[in-house]
């Protein structure tokens, strides 16, 4: 169901789940948002149901405290950073279902909105326990007459406000994780080819089950970052101090048999960024990927290998991209991430479909001063988005198929 299959909503609470966990960054003066990307995909199901006069009440998590109040974990930056994106201010309730939060919903007008604090304030949200999360799921519905799901990066954890609630409330689908179901349903169901998948981030181990299921539906891997040296490994090869998962190299000795047998290209960096330490002014050279010296630690791949994902990509019609290709974060590591970047926005101008999936790796590209408009799509779920293709089972989304109670 949409939004416009829950009747008219002019006056009634509609309680939303967001995904509003955005980066911060602690300063003297309390802290800051570094990216509002999350903030500003949610704001329009926000903006929509505020339009149609309904009284807005705003749940999501930030970070992962420990199921009680931890002030590093507030929301309340985030109230005021969604107030402005919405134009108009957003009331800021300083508990999730206690006297705050209900005094705050209490003095909603027809079209108001609040932001109820960090729901894993509270053990129950994220409790293995099924009672535990029902009854905290209970006290939320308690503050609601409808309940719209719109945390895409969430819909992969089985939590009281993305799963339970949907249970005791009329629900729908918002239009952020529609949207995003909407594009990666186009990434499994016969995409459009050639079809090139590019992995990086640290560790392969987080990426097992999505590069199982990937060699039966991407032409392409093109795979960088931190994991790069398990594959490295797996060849035979020395990866000197680089980040290596000994434990899973013959999981991807298993992957490369398997890729050759069904015809799946995976393209490995030929010349690596190699530093004599994690710092930004180590010393570093490029060195070829087959001739890392022992003590150096591969921080990006170079630019030769740059230039032949680039080439990978040109003729792709369909390209999913996850994880930064090198330590980004450090300016002399940045640059096999900006020319992947790059090759993204040229390929979309040429009519691809391209989709950025994480909150890590959309931050990266807009800290390298690209826009969301460059590209295809961005998710805005990094997690949820590689469970996706991996072809998992949802139960956020899942919840939403089931009829009302
Ligand atoms: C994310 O950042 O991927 C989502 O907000 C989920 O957060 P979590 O991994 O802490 O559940």
């Amino acid at each position: 169901k949409t939004i416009g299959d829950l009747g008219d909503l002019r006056g009634k609470r509609v309680l939303v789940r967001s995904d509003l966990n955005v980066p911060l960054e602690q300063t003297e003066r309390g802290a800051t948002i570094t990216d509002d990307g999350r903030i500003r995909a949610s704001a329009p199901t926000i903006k929509m149901l505020s339009e149609l006069g309904a009284r807005v009440i705003v749940c999501a998590h930030l970070g992962r405290p420990k199921g009680q109040p931890d002030a590093k974990y507030s929301l309340a930056p985030v109230a005021q950073r969604l107030g402005e994106v919405l134009g108009n201010p957003v009331v800021f309730a300083e508990d999730t279902v206690g006297e705050s939060a209900r005094a705050a919903v209490e003095s909603l007008e027809d079209g108001g909105v609040v932001l109820l604090e960090n729901l894993r304030f509270n053990a129950g949200e994220t409790a293995k326990s099924d009672e535990e999360r029902a009854e905290f799921a209970q006290a939320l519905a308690g503050l609601a007459d409808v309940f719209v799901s719109d945390g895409f990066g969430v819909v992969h954890r089985a939590q009281a406000s993305v799963y339970d609630v949907a249970r005791l409330l009329p629900h729908a689908t918002g239009g952020l994780v529609q949207a995003e179901v909407d594009v990666l349903r186009r990434l499994t169901q016969d995409p459009e080819r050639p079809y090139a998948v590019v992995l990086g981030g640290a560790k392969v181990s987080d990426k097992l089950g999505v590069i199982g299921n990937l060699l039966g539906t991407a032409d392409r891997l093109l795979i960088g970052g931190g994991m790069v040296f398990t594959f490295l490994a797996a060849k035979g090869l020395e990866v000197g101090k680089s980040l290596l998962e000994a434990d899973q190299v013959d999981t991807v000795k298993g992957y490369l048999e398997r890729a050759e047998r069904e015809g799946v290209e995976i393209v490995l960096p030929v010349d690596i960024v190699a530093a004599d330490a994690f710092s930004a002014d180590a010393a570093h050279d490029v060195v070829p990927a087959d001739a890392i010296p022992a003590d150096r630690m591969g921080l990006d791949i170079g630019p030769e290998s740059a230039a032949l994902f680039a080439s990978k990509l040109a003729d792709c019609r369909t390209v999913f991209w996850n994880g930064p290709m090198g330590a980004f974060e450090m300016e002399p590591y940045a640059a096999g991430t900006k020319a992947l970047a790059q090759a993204l926005v040229d390929v979309t101008r040429q009519g691809a479909l391209t989709v950025v999936g994480g909150g890590d790796s959309a931050a990266a590209v807009r800290q390298l001063g690209f826009a969301d408009a460059d590209f295809g799509h961005i998710s805005t779920g990094g997690g949820a988005s590689l469970e996706y293709l991996e072809g998992k089972e949802l139960p956020g989304l899942t919840v939403l198929e089931e009829g009302d109670n």
